[in-house]
């Protein structure tokens, strides 16, 4: 039966997710590859918290508050496991065209999280760095963003990349205005542009690119996220929503990574 819900708990507390203990050993789908088979920089597009909430019975929301527990799970795991990146896809550049009460919870979300996460992100010694625009996001939002983000840059852990109004395209079309206004200046030759420039000219400048996009709930597609990044990412595709994600399935990604054979166009 679903949930009774009271719509005064619209805006309620999100609920504390269980933490692997620190110490705990490698879970047995990884025990047996060796760590160079992980990948190191993990993006993810976390989708089916709609419809995850809606099998249940449950307003959309819901699944967006359940989906900020998958968030903790996931970077915890991470955390554990090693990793260097973890690149989260929060809200797309096109996700504005979303009902404004959905709008306003996920502000909601974000800027909760911000604040009740920032014990954990220290504690887990996490530098957390946000990718997009920071136009259309409330002040409010960016206030506790930047506060979490200035807190964490003297940590050296794992990055925590938090893709927020992020658009792949509207990403390219900045760089390219920063490039072609560093070419006008003077600053820059036309000939010397080269993929390095367009890198570093990208949100995402001085970060690795993913080594393994996972999407979830089924959708083969890749909605605009790190469109120059992605170019030589491996693919995993679970048909489990976003709020369904959780340790095991991370240890299935990483798995199936870790048995691709990444060839970059060569033979090997
Ligand atoms: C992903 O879940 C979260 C965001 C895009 C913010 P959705 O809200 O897209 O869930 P579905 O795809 O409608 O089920
Ligand atoms: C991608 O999910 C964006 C995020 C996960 C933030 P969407 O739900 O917006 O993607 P589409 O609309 O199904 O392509
Ligand atoms: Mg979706």
């Amino acid at each position: 039966m679903p949930k009774e819900r009271n719509t005064d708990d619209l805006f309620g507390k999100v609920s504390d997710g269980e933490l692997p203990p620190a110490d705990s050993p490698l879970p047995t789908l990884l025990s047996d590859i060796p760590r160079e088979r992980f990948p190191r920089h993990i993006a993810v597009i976390m989708d089916g918290n709609g419809r995850w909430a809606q099998r249940q019975g449950l307003p959309r929301i819901d699944g967006h508050r359940r989906g900020v527990e998958s968030v903790r799970r996931t970077s915890e795991e991470c955390t554990r496991l090693g990793m260097e990146q973890l690149t989260l896809y929060c809200l797309s550049s096109e996700n504005w065209k979303r009902p404004q009460q959905e709008i306003d919870f996920l502000m909601h979300l974000l800027e909760q999280y911000m604040i009740e996460e920032r014990t954990t992100i220290m504690e887990n010694n996490l530098r957390v760095r946000m990718i997009g625009r920071r136009e259309d996001i409330p002040d409010q939002v960016l206030k506790e963003l930047d506060k979490t983000v200035e807190l964490s840059s003297t940590n050296d852990g794992m990055w925590l990349n938090l893709a927020i109004n992020y658009g792949g395209r509207r990403e390219l079309v900045d760089a390219i205005q920063k490039i072609a206004a560093d070419v006008a200046s003077g600053q820059q030759s036309v000939e010397a542009i080269s993929e390095q420039t367009v890198s570093e000219n990208l949100y995402t400048a001085g970060l690795d690119d993913p080594d393994l996009l996972v999407r979830t709930a089924g959708e083969m597609r890749i909605s605009n996220f790190l469109l120059w990044q992605i170019s030589y990412a491996e693919i995993w595709v679970t048909e489990a929503c976003w709020p369904e994600f959780d340790e095991a399935a991370l240890h299935q990604a990483i798995a199936s990574f870790a048995g691709r054979n990444r060839k970059f166009g060569g033979l090997n």
